[in-house]
């Protein structure tokens, strides 16, 4: 079984969107497919599949030892697809201990499908990692903002400490040293990687031979979502560049994702758009992701090399975001040539969109000149309450 995790590092970039319809898409093809909710705390893709009056979950499997694992392996309403909900309103287990972790994870690994698609939480905690961690191959959605990519890099660089960690026996001197040099998270922040690697091979070379062979087959798969414009998807390179040269992991990229104003319709229609309509171009963008994804699994080996290289995959991503505002514009044109849509609608639109922007802009001044001024005051931007947000 191939199992698809697919995480984030900033919220609400896409990642449960991308779950649901990528699994619908990959279980029309063919493929039985399990799609998991493991947002604990956050659990919403029972309503993206337009499922209603779901019950017990992964929430309670974990928390419940009558619960037994198949129980919470519904049917859907698709061919093929099945689904673990994840009722997040069981309180702690947004905090998963290790031993309900391990209990949940042994039965995914043991679920009988051809792929499993795991939705999971934003950040980078170890909760999250340990799940991004059962594919070497995991996917990690980012939107083209500088929060979201700088947080799509913690996400590679936190899985592959999670990586380090737990390679590293316990009670060895690498482990003594590793917790020296990472005593607390500032620390961590700062530690870079290659360095830390480095130091532990000359206390403990086999065990760091054990993390660089793990480490090797490392290779998340990226997905950019809500591109506005061909021009943001040239920021995946700079994330690309900076997980090699820091991290020295090559990203894949499986392809970018237009914001599509027919998602809010489709959410409000209680259908996936790739239900609800197939030709979108968003639902288009899912798709192609499918096919990459189907391409590599045939014969499945995380080991092998025969990966797709990386360059030419961000070129291929690059093309689509070129064809893919093509094909937006084509369908403007398309509703203004058959009068769908008429010159005045647009202008319209156009005008309004104009008078949005303005009143974004007038509300960002207001804020700068109240922060210039909490500032002045000598109010800690950085320990406020502003630090949350
Ligand atoms: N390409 C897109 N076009 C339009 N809307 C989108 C697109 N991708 C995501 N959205 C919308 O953005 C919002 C966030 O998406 P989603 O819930 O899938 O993100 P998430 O990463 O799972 O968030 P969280 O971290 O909270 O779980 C949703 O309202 C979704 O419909
Ligand atoms: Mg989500």
């Amino acid at each position: 079984m191939q199992i698809i995790p697919i995480a984030s590092g900033k919220g609400g970039v896409g990642k449960s969107l991308l779950a649901a319809n990528l699994a619908i898409v990959l279980a029309r093809a063919g493929r039985r497919v399990v799609l998991a909710d493991l947002d604990f705390g956050g659990a919403n893709l029972h309503l993206i599949l337009g499922m209603r009056g779901v019950t017990a979950g992964v929430g309670a499997f974990v928390t419940n030892p009558r619960v037994e694992f198949a129980s919470i392996v519904r049917d859907t309403d698709y061919e093929n697809l099945r689904f673990i909900p994840g009722d997040g309103e069981i309180p702690g287990i947004a905090n998963l201990g290790s031993g309900q972790k391990r209990k949940l994870q042994r039965r995914l690994r043991g679920l009988d499908a051809d792929i499993a698609v795991l939705d999971l939480g934003a950040g980078t905690s170890f909760n999250v990692m340990d799940f991004f961690l059962l594919s070497r191959r995991g996917i990690i959605v980012t939107t083209p903002t500088p929060t979201a990519l700088v947080n799509a890099y913690l996400c590679v660089k936190n899985a592959l400490y999670r990586l380090l960690t737990t390679t590293v026996k316990r009670g060895s001197d690498a482990e003594k040293l590793l917790k020296e040099m990472t005593r607390d998270t500032e620390q961590i922040q700062r530690v870079y990687l290659p360095d830390l690697v480095a130091r532990l091979e000359e206390v403990d070379p086999q065990t760091i031979g054990r993390y660089r062979e793990a480490s090797a087959s490392f290779r998340p798969r990226l997905v950019m979502n809500m591109l506005d414009d061909p021009k943001d998807a040239e920021r995946a390179s700079r994330l690309r560049r900076s997980c090699s040269s820091y991290l020295g992991v090559e990203l894949e990229h499986l392809g970018i994702v237009y914001r599509d104003e027919l998602q809010d319709i489709s959410l409000g229609s209680h259908l996936p758009i790739v239900v609800y309509k197939p030709d979108a171009v968003l639902s288009q963008a899912v798709e192609r992701i499918a096919d990459k994804i189907l391409e590599t699994s045939e014969d499945e080996d995380e080991n092998s090399d025969e990966w797709m290289d990386a360059e030419t995959s961000f070129a291929t991503a690059s093309a689509e975001a070129e064809s893919d505002f093509q094909v937006k514009s084509d369908y403007v044109n398309e509703l203004l040539r058959t009068g769908a849509l008429s010159h005045g609608d647009l202008l319209e639109t156009v005008k309004s969109q104009q008078i949005e922007i303005n009143q974004l802009r007038r509300q960002n001044d207001l804020l700068k000149a109240k922060i210039v001024k909490a500032a002045r005051m000598g109010f800690d931007v950085g320990t406020g309450p502003w630090r949350n947000r």
